[in-house]
This record gives C-alpha cells, structure tokens and sequence, in this order.
C-alpha cells in the first residue's frame, strides 16, 4: 500500500500535496518565474539529453508543472514509450488533464524510492528538480532505483539545482527560501549528486553541466553495469561509488 512520503506531506503539502496547490502552481509563468526565466532553457537542456527524436523506452520520475512532458512527447518516435511515475494522485490527474491522451503513454501511481519495474527496463530516466525535494535517505533510494531500472547502456538525465558562484545575485534570495521552504535543497549546494549513488555501482558520468552562473546543473549518467549483480567495472571515465 503507497502512502505520501512523511517529507512531501511536512514540507511540500502546499506546493504538490493541496487541491489548490495545483490551481496556483500550474501556470507557465510562475513556473519560470520560480526558476528566474529558466525553465525553457532547462527544459530543453533536459530533453536535448534525451534526443532530438527520442527512442525506446523513457521513465520519467515525478511529474512537473508547465510543459515538460508534454514536450517529451512531442518528441517520441512512433514506437518509443514513456512511462511517468508520481506518488501523488493529483499531480498524476493533473498531468493526464494537461496532455492528450498518447497510447505510448502510461501514467502510474510509484514512489521513487521503491519502483515497481524489474531490473534494466527503460532506456533511459529524466528527474527534473526532483532530487532537492527529497531527504538524503530518500534521494539515494530514488538514484539507486533510477540506475537499478535502467539497462547498462541507459541514461538517466538530471536537472537540479547546484551552488551558484559566490557574487550570484540570487544566491542569497535563494538560501532564504531554502531555509524556509526548502529544507533539504542546500545539500545540492554542498555536494554533488553523485555523493548520493550507491555503493558498488559503476556509472560513466556522459555529462556535467550548469546553467545560469551555476545555480542549476544537468547531470547525465550511464550505468555501465546492472545494480543487481554489484560487479564494479572500471572505465577510465567512470564514477566508482
Ligand atoms: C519533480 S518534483 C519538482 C518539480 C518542479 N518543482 C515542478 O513541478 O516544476 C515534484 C513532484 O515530485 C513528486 N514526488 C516527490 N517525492 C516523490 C517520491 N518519493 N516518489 C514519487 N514522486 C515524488 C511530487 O509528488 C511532485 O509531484
């Protein structure tokens, strides 16, 4: 039986959890307004990641506000598959209203951190701003089942945000609401994403990025072997946790 994770009840109710809040947060504008007039841009980057025409089969963790998968699918080959997975009945509602109806495309009720599908079954993974929202605990689990339910080979993209440079001018608006609204965001700030994959996983880190003075980062990962089996193989280019 899924229940809402204690940490998006506590902190985040007004923002996913509320009836309203998904009235007073799905607008385009105040989307971008809350990431400074960048969320096309991240947006993009996000599905640049994935492919001009993306292929095979695509899970995206949590749903979003604005456009997002929407534009993922405008993007789907004919035979490709997205998968898009949220632990809160309401935003999954959400998203079936605000896209047509795709037979490629399948909605599912999932918690993160504990994913129903059996090892090595998609292709590829997006997470967008999602990580920030989770306690440390919780976003290890969500990246390792990320990497667990992709095949070797996979991708799983990352946008989140990252430490802006010390003179950026939204640096200390943004520690503010952080401090208030965002208790586990700072983490992103004091460490990179990949202190939070698992041990005994081999990923090659395909991309490393940031955007907007380095307030925000586009990570790309390809595990280069199956969780399951915990062999640790070495390429010259790879992340050994
Ligand atoms: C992707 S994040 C933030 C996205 C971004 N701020 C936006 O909407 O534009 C928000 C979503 O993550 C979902 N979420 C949080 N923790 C989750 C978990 N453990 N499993 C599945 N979904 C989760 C929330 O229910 C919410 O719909």
């Amino acid at each position: 039986m899924l229940s809402i994770p204690a940490y998006l009840e506590k902190n985040y109710w007004w923002a996913y959890v509320h009836p309203r809040a998904v009235q007073l947060f799905e607008r385009e504008w105040l989307v971008n307004l809350i990431l400074f007039g960048n969320y096309n841009r991240l947006r993009n980057l996000a599905l640049d990641q994935l492919g001009a025409s993306i292929h095979g089969k695509t899970l995206q963790v949590a749903c979003v506000y604005g456009n997002l998968t929407a534009r993922l699918i405008d993007r789907m080959a004919p035979a490709a598959t997205l998968k898009v997975i949220d632990i809160l009945p309401i935003q999954l509602a959400n998203l079936a209203h605000k896209t047509a109806a795709d037979p490629r495309v399948a909605l599912s009720r999932c918690d993160a951190s504990a994913l129903p599908d059996p090892d090595g079954s998609f292709d590829q993974a997006l997470m967008f701003f999602l990580l920030h929202e989770q306690p440390e605990a919780t976003r290890r689990q969500t990246l390792q089942e990320a990497l667990r339910v992709l095949r070797p080979g996979g991708k799983l993209v990352i946008v989140d945000y990252h430490r802006p440079r010390a003179w950026h001018p939204m640096r200390p608006l943004l520690s503010l609401i952080f401090k208030h609204l965002e208790p586990f965001a700072m983490d992103l700030w004091v460490h990179g994403i990949k202190d939070y994959l698992p041990r005994g996983v081999s990923v090659t880190q395909l991309k490393h990025s940031t955007a907007f003075g380095g307030l925000y980062q586009i990570l790309v990962l390809e595990p280069t072997a199956s969780l399951r089996n915990e062999t640790l193989f070495c390429a010259s280019n790879s992340v050994s946790k």
